[in-house]
Order: C-alpha cells, then sequence, then structure tokens
C-alpha cells in the first residue's frame, strides 16, 4: 500500500488528479481511503513513476499500516520488523491534521522509542529515513519517498518564466490539469498563450503542441519552452476552432487547455460562448481520448459538449477572485 498527502486548496481536484494517475499506470490500483488530506492507495512501487509527476500533492509513500488507537499504533508498530524500511537512521515525522482525533503530543517520542529498541539510531537532522505519522480520524504510519518542493513550482510561475503575461494558470494547477487528461506520450494545447500547460506536460516527458491566434504568444511561449529545457515541441499561429487544418492527419490523445475567459483581446473579437462551442466542436474532431478544460462557471458547458458527443467525466469547481468562478473538466470523446 501507498500513501499520498494532498495539498488543501481543491483537495477533490488533487484527489481525481492521483486517481487518473494510478488509473495510468495499472487499472487494478486505485485509492481506498480519504482521511482529510491523506490518501490510502491500493498500490505498490511501480506507481511511484506515475506519482512523481503529481502537481497538487505535498508527498507520497510507503503506507505501512492504519490504526484507530494509540494502543492499536504502539502494537502494530512493536510487531513490524523496521529493519525493512531503515537502512541507517530514521526520525519520526508528525502530521496532525485538522480533523485529528487523538491527543498525539508524544507520538514520535514514543514510536520512536519503539523503532530505537530495534537497533535504529535517531538522526533528527538528516535522517536516512523518515517515519511519517498523520493523525486524521485514523492514525496512519509511513515511511517517506518524494516531497513537491513548492520552491520548484514557483520557479515557474508565471512573472518567473521569460516570456510573461497574467494570463496563465498557477504551475501545480497546470500540471494537474494535464495528469487528469491521462497522458502517455502528447499533449495539445490549442489556446497555448506563454505555454504555461505546455510546459508542465514538457517537464514530465510528453511531447507537446500548442495553437494561439497571436504570433507573440506563439513566439514567447517557444522562448519561455526553451528557458525550461524543453526539446520536444510543434507551435503554430492558428485558430483553435479550425484544428483540423491545423492537423490534416494527426489525432491526439489529450487535449488540455484553458480558453480565454475574459472579454479582451484575448477573444480575438469573437463572442466567448459562440468561441467555446466551436473549439469544442473542432477539438472533438481531433481527439482520440480526453480532453482536461477549464470554463468560467456561469458557461453553461455541460448541455454543449453532450450535443457534441463528449461525455463528462469529472467537474472541479474553484473560486480564483470575487468576479471569477472556474470549472475543470475532464471529458472524454
Ligand atoms: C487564458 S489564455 C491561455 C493561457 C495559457 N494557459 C498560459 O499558460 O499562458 C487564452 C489564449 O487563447 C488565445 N486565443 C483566443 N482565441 C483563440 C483562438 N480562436 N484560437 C487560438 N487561440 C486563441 C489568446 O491569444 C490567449 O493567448
Amino acid at each position: 500500500m501507498l500513501y499520498v498527502e494532498i495539498l488543501g486548496n481543491l483537495p477533490q481536484m488533487a484527489e481525481g488528479e492521483v486517481k487518473a494517475l494510478l488509473e495510468l499506470n495499472n487499472k487494478e490500483f486505485r485509492i481506498i481511503e480519504r482521511d482529510y488530506l491523506f490518501l490510502a492507495l491500493k498500490a505498490n512501487e511501480e506507481a511511484f513513476s506515475y506519482l512523481k509527476r503529481l502537481g497538487m500533492a505535498h508527498e507520497y509513500g510507503i503506507l505501512l499500516f492504519s490504526a484507530e488507537s494509540l494502543e492499536e499504533l504502539y502494537l502494530k508498530a512493536k510487531a513490524l520488523k523496521w529493519g525493512d524500511f531503515i537502512n541507517t537512521t530514521f526520525k519520526v515525522d508528525r502530521e496532525t491534521m485538522l480533523n485529528c482525533s487523538y491527543n498525539v503530543k508524544d507520538l514520535e517520542k514514543e514510536l520512536g522509542a519503539i523503532i530505537a529498541q530495534q537497533g535504529f539510531k535517531v538522526n533528527l537532522s538528516n535522517p536516512g529515513t523518515l517515519i511519517r505519522a498523520y493523525c486524521g480520524e485514523k492514525l496512519w504510519v509511513g515511511v517517506r519517498k518524494e516531497t513537491f518542493s513548492a520552491k520548484e513550482f514557483e520557479k515557474r510561475k508565471a512573472d518567473k518564466r521569460p516570456f510573461f503575461k497574467p494570463i496563465a494558470l498557477p504551475p501545480r494547477l497546470a500540471r494537474a490539469m494535464v495528469n487528469l487528461a491521462r497522458a502517455k506520450k502528447e499533449v495539445l494545447d490549442p489556446f497555448m498563450g506563454t505555454g504555461g500547460i505546455l510546459i508542465e506536460a514538457g517537464l514530465i516527458g510528453l511531447k507537446v503542441y500548442g495553437v494561439d491566434l497571436r504570433s507573440d504568444m506563439v513566439e514567447g511561449a517557444k522562448k519561455n519552452l526553451e528557458y525550461y529545457g524543453i526539446k520536444e515541441y510543434k507551435l503554430q499561429k492558428g485558430d483553435a476552432t479550425k484544428l483540423r487544418e491545423l492537423f490534416p492527419d494527426k489525432t491526439f490523445e489529450a487535449i488540455v487547455t484553458d480558453p480565454p475567459y475574459g472579454t479582451s483581446a484575448t477573444l480575438g473579437g469573437k463572442k466567448r460562448e459562440d468561441l467555446y462551442e466551436k473549439a469544442l466542436e473542432s477539438m472533438y474532431e481531433v481527439l482520440d481520448g480526453y480532453l482536461s478544460i477549464a470554463f468560467p462557471a456561469e458557461f453553461n458547458v455541460e448541455k454543449t459538449a453532450e450535443r457534441i458527443g463528449f461525455t463528462i467525466l469529472e467537474k472541479y469547481y474553484q473560486r480564483v477572485h470575487s468576479s471569477l468562478d472556474r470549472y475543470f473538466y475532464v471529458m472524454k470523446n
């Protein structure tokens, strides 16, 4: 069993991202329980190569056991062969989640003492193995394998890129959208703007295709992709409502995109709802797989998408600020 600790700002979407990656990895893998921001997974270490793509997570690792009382936790800890997980030194690190329903103030000390009795040394500053104890509705004990540093994502925030426009999504969200599209080899973003989605897709090894109506965006996105070391890209100026003309012989396994919300220049002179409808029709024609897309909440996409032939699989709400609410959709054609 494995665990993932997801981010707290959009937990449903973060859970959906984990589910998508597990599905992509192995049909048998799944989430078996969620305790606030802690997910228990039926999966093995094969899943690490997919989980390392996550955008909306703090960390993942091996789940050793759960308990419904501190006594049960200590009994299980005594029975465990810690040598299977610890080579050199260790540290116990506790996460007390908002729903924690136990008095866990001595947990690190007590659990650490049990492990030390099996002959392992504590090293608080540079442990060889980090044992994680989560307190929620249940108690969970695991071994951390990977953390996602906020700094790494920050380095790719819109204003850190060589070509900057304030239209780009935060990198973690862009990464999650790519993962929700279950992409294995490639991604098309037909409204690529500065290339934020394509950067996240390129960094996990996908070949990226981008389209934008404006040549300054095409030039700028290219600069951004190069800056982050992405080589496998094909960008072109063009209209997202005419994708078949741009790609006469190509069908994509995944489209991930964030169409313009505003009434400003980014709409290219079209009425917003017409643009959305025509773009959905056009994406449908070049897709054989999943579409991961954001729309402002007031656009009733469901009727339009279903009329075109899409099946809506998932929907996640986000309030961006007082005048923008949006939904992230995952659809299949
Ligand atoms: C919300 S922005 C995309 C932001 C992008 N995710 C990023 O990281 O910068 C929408 C983009 O769609 C482009 N656009 C508008 N109408 C278009 C159309 N019909 N075809 C292609 N691109 C279009 C705009 O020029 C703008 O760059």
